[in-house]
């Protein structure tokens, strides 16, 4: 008889967001072993609930405001407290209001803390224990829109942006040791990050972002556009000559 696979265990950061809830669901019906954390505790233990009923292995939660980087370590510890920890998966983000970061420098700054410098600290931690670990996969939710500048929502694409050229190099630096990064980039999801959007065909689910991205993260792939159509929307966006690009009002 073979053995059992060994129970996968999960790091979700920003676990209570809506994309980031389906891909905890899709590991929890695997039989994962989870680690939580987001910022409401009662919604933390609302989605607890729901995951051990779906089948997860345990489910642990933790208080995380990633803007409170002294707290980044306790939470690294944890999730590696069994001795091995799986996948990291970091899900947290803000869509700012572009044209309030344009009127203030503090809103610009806020948005890109969140959307980068809280992440770039928290993935310093994770990359060195998984490092140590020489094994695992670190996969982390990016967009679109960071693929290229565009008048709408350059702060948050900017971030983004920024956080996709982290990863590449986290990446090159991984490999080497067995450590597998993945950058996840959605295209439009209907969260409540989008509520405000008017909805058109491309907009997905949660649902089947959260599958998508689960798939990714058990390929380990390197980059995926979350659905795949975005990859060649986006080939199309990135190829057209700046000197075209800067005309458009997009
Ligand atoms: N929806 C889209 O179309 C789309 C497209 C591309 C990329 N993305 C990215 O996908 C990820 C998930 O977004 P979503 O669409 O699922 O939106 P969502 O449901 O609004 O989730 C956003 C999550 O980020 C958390 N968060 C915000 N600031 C935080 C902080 N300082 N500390 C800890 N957590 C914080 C929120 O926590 P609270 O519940 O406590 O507010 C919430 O759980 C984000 O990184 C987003 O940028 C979304």
């Amino acid at each position: 008889m073979t053995p059992d696979p060994p129970t996968q265990r999960i790091l979700i950061v920003g676990a209570t967001s809506a994309i980031a809830t389906e891909v905890a669901r899709t590991f929890a019906e695997r039989g994962a072993s989870l680690v939580l954390t987001g910022r409401k505790p009662e919604r933390l233990a609302a989605l607890a609930d729901d995951l051990a009923v779906r089948g997860a292995a345990e489910v642990e939660t933790a208080v995380l405001d990633v803007l409170a980087t002294e707290s980044h370590a306790a939470v690294v510890e944890r999730a590696f407290a069994p001795g091995r920890l799986d996948v990291a998966v970091i899900a947290h983000g803000t869509l700012p209001d572009q044209t309030r970061c344009q009127e203030s420098a503090a809103e610009t700054v806020r948005a890109l803390e969140v959307n980068f410098t809280a992440t770039a600290a928290l993935l310093t931690l994770l990359a060195n224990r998984f490092e140590a670990q020489r094994g695992g996969v670190i996969a982390v939710i990016t967009s679109v829109a960071g693929d290229r500048g565009r008048q709408s929502n350059y702060v948050y694409g900017a971030a983004k942006g920024g956080l996709a050229v982290f990863l590449q190099g986290l990446r090159n630096r991984l490999h080497h040791r067995g450590v597998s990064v993945v950058t996840l980039k959605p295209g439009l999801v209907d969260t409540p990050m989008t509520a405000e959007m008017p909805k058109n065909p491309l907009f997905s689910t949660a649902r089947r972002a959260g599958r998508a991205i689960h798939s990714a993260i058990e390929g380990r792939r390197d980059v995926a556009y979350i659905p795949w159509f975005w990859r060649p929307i986006m080939a199309l966006v990135t190829s057209l000559p700046e000197s075209i690009f800067k005309r458009l009002r997009l």
